[in-house]
């Protein structure tokens, strides 16, 4: 089932392609939007009027506050060493750490960017496309680069952090009711 029937979702989701996504036990709000060959892992929460790009894959763990936008094959992480089998047989629940992820509201991780575990992206930050952020990056700093660092360029004329109290912008792409 592409988006299984507990999944949590607010009033106005978009999931542009409900038979082409994979979302169970999740959390979306109102608003957001869901591209194509989406995975939203059980547990993992995805704020209000977000968007995430096509072939992202939020797992669980991870914590999207409002207004985030994800680009196009996003992986975030929740695992820092994985295994597949332990004591002879595949692992389970318990027997791995998970550790997870917290991205404040209106930041934006660029496409193909590795977002680790453990860190936590602050309000209104930005990521650069490809980077793999390994540590907390502050809020509204703009980042880039394997590992992520600071863009001081870009960083010197980085949005603020949005209020908690902004007006949704407007919504251009077209709507499909949730399934
Ligand atoms: C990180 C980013 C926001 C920086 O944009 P910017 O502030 O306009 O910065 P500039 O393009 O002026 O680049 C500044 C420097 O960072 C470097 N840089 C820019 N983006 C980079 C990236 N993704 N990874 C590594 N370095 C990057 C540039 O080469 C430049 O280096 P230089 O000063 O040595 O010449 C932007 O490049 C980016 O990656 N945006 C994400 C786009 C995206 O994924 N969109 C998804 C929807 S399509």
């Amino acid at each position: 089932m592409p988006v299984a029937a507990d999944v949590v979702l607010g009033a106005g989701v978009t999931i542009h392609h409900p038979v082409l996504v994979n979302l169970y036990g999740c959390t979306v709000g109102e608003g957001s939007t869901i591209g194509p060959f989406v995975e939203v892992q059980r547990g993992a929460v995805i704020g209000a009027r977000c968007k995430i790009g096509s072939h992202s894959f939020v797992c669980t763990g991870v914590t999207l506050e409002d207004e985030v936008f994800v680009g196009h094959g996003v992986m975030f992480v929740n695992d820092r060493h994985p295994r597949a089998a332990s004591g002879g047989r595949l692992q389970r629940e318990g027997d791995w750490v998970l550790e997870p992820t917290r991205v404040g509201r209106g930041a934006s991780i660029g496409s193909g960017a590795v977002v680790m575990c453990g860190v936590t992206i602050g309000a209104g930050a930005m990521v650069g496309a490809g980077a793999v952020v390994t540590a907390d990056v502050p809020a509204g700093a703009t980042v880039a680069g394997v590992p992520a660092r600071l863009l001081a360029r870009a960083t010197a004329g980085a949005v603020a952090p949005p209020p908690a109290d902004a007006t949704a912008p407007g919504d251009t792409e077209p709507k499909s009711a949730p399934p």
